[in-house]
């Protein structure tokens, strides 16, 4: 090979390690609070005298953050880079650190590991680590004003006034479509205990508490009114249900819907256009298929046929999507009874 070739190979290992290491230096701040001390400027002997520990390596490790992007640094003084303040400060940053720590601990191993994976019929399980599911769930809502808006262009949304959230997670989308309209009513039904219980407070927190009830329990075990539900929900979690669960699970809703209800499912799509490239979700939602498949209790993304096929045949009919990125590769796909407009 080329002098050239190896020289452009080498630029991009670097390119490879260079986000690893800013990932190191940043988790390991975040994770020890560090940055939270510096949203005022403090000096790397400020710093090391206030922890107690070796001023040389502190210094280095500021250092590093620093050249990372994840300080800025004033003469001798660093504060946190706007970045990590929102990080820190912001509802969204939250779900942003949720997904980093998702990354991390769970698809690296995962994904790091599975060629040797592949090999074994001893597949991991997801379910049962509340953690995860607090950590997926903090994380999903990074994407939620902009599904928010999505749904709204959803045919019947607008209408809706009585809602059902299946696998609600933190509650956030019930809560937004009751604090739009006072006569609105919701149920949200969460198989996690803990996400449930956070999803109460978040409902408590916006004065809707009275108007909705999350059930904790499996969707399928749980009883709930038939026929009511003007919008069912089912928000990034439709890879819960295995394929061949899929139909009855529809079957199921659609016996909730009321006469004009609408379904709206809510999820990635590995999509190859070139948008979805660009904007790297084609690599994000591929990547996420295989890390879903690889576990004996999860399923993968739909394919937008099979999708459609098994909505037709559970009754539904007037299909349609509404995207949520550009590109479409996150979107809503929705359905309505079938012969009832
Ligand atoms: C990825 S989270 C999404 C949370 C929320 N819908 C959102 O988009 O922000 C999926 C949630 O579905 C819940 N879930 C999965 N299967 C369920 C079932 N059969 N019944 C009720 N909840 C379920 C999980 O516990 C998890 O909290």
């Amino acid at each position: 090979m080329s002098k050239l070739t190896d020289l452009r190979y080498a630029s991009e290992i670097a390119a490879l390690v260079r986000p690893t290491v800013r990932l190191a230096l940043l988790r390991g701040g975040l994770d020890d609070d560090v940055f939270s001390e510096f949203l005022e400027p403090r000096t790397a002997s400020e710093f090391a005298e206030t922890r107690a520990v070796d001023r040389a390596l502190a210094a280095s490790w500021l250092r590093a953050a620093a050249a990372a992007g994840w300080l800025e640094r004033h003469g001798n003084a660093y504060t946190s880079s706007p970045f990590v303040r929102w990080l820190l400060e912001t509802e969204m940053g939250d779900a942003g650190r949720a997904m980093l720590e998702e990354a991390v601990l769970a698809y690296e191993p995962i994904l790091g590991s599975y060629p040797a994976r592949m090999k074994s019929q001893d597949r991991p399980a997801w379910n049962g680590d509340t953690a995860a599911a607090e950590r997926v769930a903090r994380g999903s809502r990074v994407i939620e004003g902009r599904a928010l808006k999505a749904l709204f262009r959803v045919p019947g949304v607008r209408q809706a006034r009585r809602f059902m959230d299946i696998g609600c997670g933190e509650g956030v989308y019930l809560m937004r479509l009751l604090e739009r309209h006072r006569d609105s009513l919701g149920d949200g039904v969460e198989l996690d205990a803990g996400v449930a219980e956070r999803a109460r407070v978040h409902l408590a927190r916006a004065g809707v508490q009275r108007r909705a009830e999350i059930h904790t329990g499996d969707f399928h075990a749980l009883e709930l009114p038939h026929g009511s539900y003007d919008l069912v929900l089912l928000n990034n979690n439709l890879y819960y249900f295995q394929d061949e669960e899929r139909e009855p699970l529809f079957e199921r809703i659609l016996e909730h819907l009321s006469p004009k209800g609408v379904l709206a499912i809510q999820s990635p799509f590995v999509s190859d256009d070139p948008l979805s490239r660009w904007l790297g979700v084609t690599t994000m939602n591929a990547s996420f298929d295989a890390f879903l498949r690889i576990h004996s209790d999860l399923a993968g993304l739909p394919e937008p046929d099979e999708l459609n096929a098994q909505l037709q045949n559970a009754g539904f009919s007037s299909m349609g999507t509404v995207p949520i990125v550009p590109g479409g590769s996150v979107r809503f796909v929705w359905a309505r009874k079938a012969g009832r407009g």
